[in-house]
């Protein structure tokens, strides 16, 4: 009924960068995709589903110097713990690659030839900031000074956070290199440029944006602000290349010039699927040659459509290549109707979702439940998350099965009587199939969860009406009991199948107890034949605590809080009576772990330890408190612009005097916390007797040669 001609889809997100952790903001992504792809593939299309970290460009270089480890060791650390984000999510890539692999560099390489030979690309000089004690040109974050508008301290080089100005790096005033601190010289360089200002692109992208459903009408309409009007010639050449030192891929006829960052992001696209191509025997250029009858999607968040939609149909058609058949872009994530805030707790990560023993599946749901084909952002309100997901999932879907599954496991040996398929709640659901089909196909998962809620709480006024708990205490109502059961299983079969894209595992734990084969979309016209035998029920969800979301948000306020108070802050998430069962097998082994490493036992994750900012400190500065018996002030340089002032409760041990010029070990990340003497911005380490048999304390040093600043670890 549902498929017809099988369909060769492939779908991407976006490639995330491999320098931060996956939050929910990035989640919205994620799911959102995943759970069309998933439908995609349960009405029988062929569906591939990749994705990349996205490896190069300055900022890696840079974090993984500072680190003391190479580029490569980063981005692999990184690649193992966005894998385990997205699968504890159960976001279900084909294929989850880097863009630093010789599939992306060599489609790297093939464009840029492409691009040369069609006469697009061009190599100009150009004056930018260089850091002369660095060695290395600035991008424009790395740049930071004194706001040309409001005078604000400290900004970066395109924008003041103070006052929200919008300025360029050279308007900067006494401009500094956030890598080394020294002023910046201008100096000049050869860059490559894509001639976006060339003809034939212009002509291109007003065609192909203008063409039917490549972009959503809101995307359409940015993209024509950004192209003008006909003739009026507003698009810029794109400066491609950077200058070494720089992570990434080198330009193959130029060398100590590297390809920018975001040459290659989209190209790793291409890269993920071609190495996933090796696996599965796929023809590479069936999907990418120009005419291609395969269908190409991109999931994307509305920041980066210009990437998407400008520069990269504009490269790929004139290097040859097809062009995307579509642009999904969505908006973004505000919790509580604010941006995500690290200091409120809303900067929510993943990892740190499941380490508090959230179910995965409600966040599915209530983005699910939220999402539009649209470039509105989305608020995760944490009240209404709560009470949508006990509503929603357990009051109207799951009750369904529990309330009935018991009774034909023990009155009528497992076997079900045959359903009623004219029941009207039955005949809903099986004609509300196509339409919530369309739904999903069209995006408009939020539309399509309320029709199915509509059509539970339709299955819930059957079970209301019909009673099974009364018929069951009753003489004779056996066969009365048998059909009720029967047919309300039947019901949270059919609504299990519309719900499967979004709630996975639910979905293959009902398979098991209904003891059925994966469930398709075609399932919806079927019903189950009387005589077939099911499983003992088994839990499938549980309802929310809210004292679970209350100890996410402080556990995320306390990623920047002292580190030994992260024990008693994840402790309410397990006196909340988190049950680990409700998780596949994955989740669970890792909500046990991180679970484990949250309530100090034995062991903890190096995640955790790698929380710690731990670094060699050199005391600059050491002084009495006036009025404070324990403690001494310490000025500690950690190779910041301005040395810390810490507080350290030392001076029955030391003489301030006697500290002076020594090196020792800081907390760098602790929140800095106001005291009666004035802020106190980390915590030296120091050895005491546990017992306090002694009341000697030790201050930690490195060994001779540790420079202030060095990471510890
Ligand atoms: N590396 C680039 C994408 C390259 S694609 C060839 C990038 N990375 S990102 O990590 O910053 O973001 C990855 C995706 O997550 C983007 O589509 C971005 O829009 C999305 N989101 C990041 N934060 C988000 C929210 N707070 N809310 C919704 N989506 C968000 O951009
Ligand atoms: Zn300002």
């Amino acid at each position: 009924m549902s498929t017809t001609q099988p369909r060769k889809i492939l779908v991407t997100s976006a490639l995330p960068y491999a320098n931060g952790a996956i939050h929910l903001g990035h989640l919205v992504e994620y799911i959102q995709t995943d759970i069309w792809v998933r439908f995609q593939k349960m009405r029988g299309h062929e569906c591939w589903y990749v994705c990349a970290d996205d490896t190069h460009g300055t900022p890696v270089m840079l974090r993984a110097e500072q680190e003391g480890i190479t580029p490569e060791q980063l981005i692999a650390r990184v690649h193992a713990e966005h894998s385990r984000d997205f699968a504890g999510f159960l976001v279900n890539f084909d294929n989850y690659y880097s863009t630093h692999s010789p599939e992306t560099q060599e489609c790297a390489n093939l464009i840029y030839r492409r691009l040369k030979e069609a006469g697009l690309i061009e190599v100009r000089t150009i004056e930018q900031y260089y850091d002369p004690v660095k060695a290395m040109f600035l991008p424009d974050r790395f740049i930071k000074g004194e706001c040309p508008k409001c005078g604000a301290k400290d900004q970066y080089g395109d924008n003041c956070e103070a006052c929200g100005a919008a300025y360029t790096p050279n308007e900067l005033k006494n401009p500094y290199s956030a890598v080394s601190g020294a002023p910046p010289v201008l100096k000049n360089s050869e860059h490559y440029f894509f001639k976006l200002s060339a003809p034939q692109c212009q002509e291109l992208l007003r065609r192909w944006t203008r063409e039917k459903g490549r972009l959503q009408p809101e995307a359409a309409n940015k993209l024509q602000e950004w192209l003008g009007e006909e003739g009026e010639n507003k698009l810029t050449d794109w400066d491609i290349s950077r200058d070494a030192p720089y992570f990434g891929f080198e330009i193959p006829d130029a060398p100590g010039k590297y390809f920018y960052v975001w040459l290659d992001a989209p190209i790793g696209y291409m890269g993920s699927f071609k190495n996933l191509c090796a696996r599965k025997g796929l023809d590479f250029d069936e999907w990418f040659k120009p005419d291609s009858a395969t269908e190409l999607y991109h999931f994307i968040g509305k920041d980066i459509l210009y990437f998407h939609a400008l520069f990269w149909p504009a490269e790929l058609a004139h290097a040859g290549f097809r062009t995307p058949s579509k642009i999904f872009a969505h908006g973004f994530l505000t919790v509580d109707g604010a941006k995500m805030s690290k200091s409120r707790g809303t900067f929510i990560t993943a990892a740190s979702y499941l380490a508090q023993g959230l179910d995965p599946e409600w966040l599915r749901y209530y983005f699910a439940g939220k999402l539009t084909n649209t470039l509105e952002d989305l608020d995760l309100s944490l009240d209404d998350f709560v009470a949508r997901v006990n509503a929603d999932l357990i009051g109207k879907y799951i009750n369904i099965a529990s309330r009935s599954a018991g009774f034909i496991i023990k009155r009528f040996n497992g076997q079900l009587a045959p359903a009623d398929a004219d029941l009207p709640a039955i005949r809903a659901i099986q004609e509300a199939a196509p339409r919530i089909a369309e739904l999903f196909e069209a995006r408009e998962f939020g539309k399509a969860m309320r029709e199915v809620m509509a059509l539970a709480d339709g299955a819930n006024q059957y079970v209301d009406r019909v009673k099974p708990w009364e018929l069951a205490r009753r003489e004779g109502q056996e066969v009365e009991l048998h059909a009720a059961c029967s047919n309300s299983l039947n019901l949270f079969r059919l609504l299990t199948v519309l719900l499967k894209p979004v709630l996975p595992d639910v979905a293959k734990k009902v398979e098991t107890f209904l003891n059925v084969a994966p469930l398709t979309w075609d399932d919806t016209a079927t019903l189950l034949a009387g005589g077939h035998g099911i499983q003992p029920y088994q839990h499938l969800m549980t309802r929310i605590d809210p004292k679970q979301v209350a100890a996410l948000v402080e556990a995320n306020k306390a990623s920047l809080a002292p580190a030994d108070t992260t024990a008693s802050q994840a402790a309410p998430a397990r006196a909340a009576g988190h049950s680990p069962q409700r998780h596949g097998e994955k989740q669970q082994h890792e909500a046990q772990a991180a679970e484990a490493a949250a309530a100090a036992g034995p062991h903890i994750s190096i995640d955790d330890f790698m929380k710690l900012d731990l670094r060699v400190a050199k005391i600059v500065e050491a002084s009495q408190v006036e009025g404070a018996d324990k403690l001494v002030r310490l000025m500690l340089d950690i190779g910041e612009e301005k040395p810390r002032q810490v507080f350290a409760g030392i001076k029955s041990a030391y003489d301030p005097a006697q500290l002076q010029g020594r090196l020792t070990v800081m907390v760098a990340n602790l929140a800095p916390r106001k005291m009666k003497f004035g802020l106190s911005e980390g915590m030296v380490l120091a050895a005491s007797d546990p017992e306090g048999k002694t009341s000697g304390l030790y201050l930690l040093a490195p060994d001779p040669g540790a420079q202030p600043g060095m990471r510890i670890k």
